[in-house]
């Protein structure tokens, strides 16, 4: 019998991965409307051609493309920006500027699945499109703070990287090389701290400039740069000053970004970048052949290396467990010790259940000390126990070890009652 496995870079999500997928979807979800952002979501398959076109060399080497039955050149999305420009400038009439916009959902790429990489990950993006000043930038650099802080992880822990690729529009301007070759230009600086010192060499004098002046400029280029006085002075207003490392290297690998640029990066475990963005005030207008002409900026976040980071950062540890066990506990298992009283356990099951209280029982006649078993296992922290009291019901708290007994009549108010006390009850006999 043939054995299937996932298909290379694809992942299960049993049902912990799930925990996890949903605590992070969830909580990038409440923070960004924290924020003032609404939820758009876009295809999971567009024409390739979105792609050659907008994202640039190192997206479209990495699209997970085929021919549709139709043969159409089509592609799982690599990304989310493209179609978002495309749907923004299709309906710009429709909505107040600045739109302020995030989605979550799936993107694919065909990359060599590795720490952090794999060829389905998730994405939140968002985005601010009628407006691309620092503001707008300050606006969601804060946000992408945030998000990462929510999670438990602090100052301590994650860092965001930022630059802006005018500074070397000026430079390359200033050294008199020509504006086509800003692209190449760019693509050396995106990898010079992982090329060989050689290699970089070669390629810098291919367009007429040499390693030593670029690093000379890098290292000149720091917070007091002009480039960035009025995003220093909206994040130092919000306190968060402190996140920021000036880095002239950070480009981005994507073609269509045309001003500030910057990248979230954890601190202790080396891991890939855990977001990325910037401004991209020409997108539009090429989506639109010139029609909207709409400045914008925006990041998005992996699901991927944020996982990682979460599990191996203490701070976030509790936060991630409490999810966990949310995800898959329940508040009371009803245990049925006469099975004469079923019907009554049954109902007492759907009536609590109406009232929005999680509940589990088992399907047939079982031991006593089977069920209790199976409520401690669903992590309850009550059992109901139908028995020869009935109409009276007893309900078990498992973590305190205490009980008391209600009429069946109460029982739904009663256990809303106990559900919101303290888990554990007065830590004070
Ligand atoms: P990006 O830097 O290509 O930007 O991707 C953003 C984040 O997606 C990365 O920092 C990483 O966490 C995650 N990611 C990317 N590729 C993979 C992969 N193969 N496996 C796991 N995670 C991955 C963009 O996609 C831009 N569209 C962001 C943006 C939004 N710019 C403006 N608005």
């Amino acid at each position: 019998m043939a054995s299937f496995r996932t298909v290379k870079g694809f992942r299960d999500f049993f049902p912990e991965e799930c925990a996890l997928r949903n605590y992070i979807t969830e909580t990038w979800r409440s923070v960004a409307r924290r924020y003032g952002f609404v939820e758009y979501e876009a295809p999971l398959v567009e024409s390739t051609d979105l792609y050659r076109k907008k994202s640039g060399d190192e997206i479209t080497n990495q699209l997970y493309c085929f021919l549709d039955k139709a043969e159409r050149e089509i592609s799982l999305r690599p990304e989310v920006t493209p179609s978002l420009a495309r749907m923004a400038t299709a309906r710009q009439r429709d909505f107040k500027k600045p739109i302020k916009w995030f989605q979550i959902g799936p993107c694919f790429r065909y990359e060599e699945p590795q720490e952090g990489r794999g060829r389905e990950f998730i994405q939140f993006n968002a985005d601010i499109l009628g407006d691309s000043s620092p503001a707008t930038s300050a606006e969601l650099i804060a946000l992408a703070i945030d998000v990462v802080r929510e999670f438990g992880v602090s100052a301590d822990d994650f860092i965001i990287r930022l630059s802006n690729r005018e500074i070397w529009s000026t430079f390359l301007a200033d050294k008199n090389i020509a504006e086509e070759h800003t692209t190449t230009f760019l693509s050396i600086i995106d990898k010079i701290e992982r090329a060989r010192p050689e290699e970089t060499e070669k390629k810098l004098a291919l367009i007429g400039l040499t390693t030593a002046e670029v690093r000379a400029f890098m290292a000149s280029t720091d917070e007091n740069h002009p480039a960035f006085a009025a995003l220093r002075e909206n994040l130092t207003a919000r306190g968060l000053w402190q996140f920021i490392k000036i880095d002239a290297t950070i480009v981005r690998g994507l073609a269509y970004y045309t001003g500030v640029v910057f990248e979230v990066f954890d601190l202790k475990h080396g891991l890939r970048a855990l977001a990325g963005g910037g401004t991209y005030d020409k997108l539009c207008a090429l989506m639109s052949d010139g029609g909207v002409d709409m400045p914008a900026a925006g990041f998005a976040m992996g699901d991927v290396v944020l996982g990682i980071l979460l599990k191996r950062t203490p701070g976030a540890q509790m936060k991630l467990t409490s999810a966990y066990l949310a995800a898959s506990s329940i508040d009371a298992f009803v245990v049925v010790a006469d099975e004469a009283q079923r019907p009554h356990a049954l109902a007492a099951v759907q009536s609590l259940r109406a009232a929005g209280i999680r509940i589990d029982y088992s399907f047939g006649a079982q031991k006593v000390g089977k069920q209790f078993q199976a409520a401690e296992d669903r992590k309850a922290r009550f059992a109901i126990v139908f028995g020869a009291e009935y109409p009276e019901v007893v309900i078990k708290n498992l973590l305190a070890r205490s009980q008391s007994a209600v009429p069946v009549a109460g029982l739904v108010e009663e256990v809303q009652k106990l559900l919101a006390e303290p888990a554990l009850g007065p830590l004070i006999a």
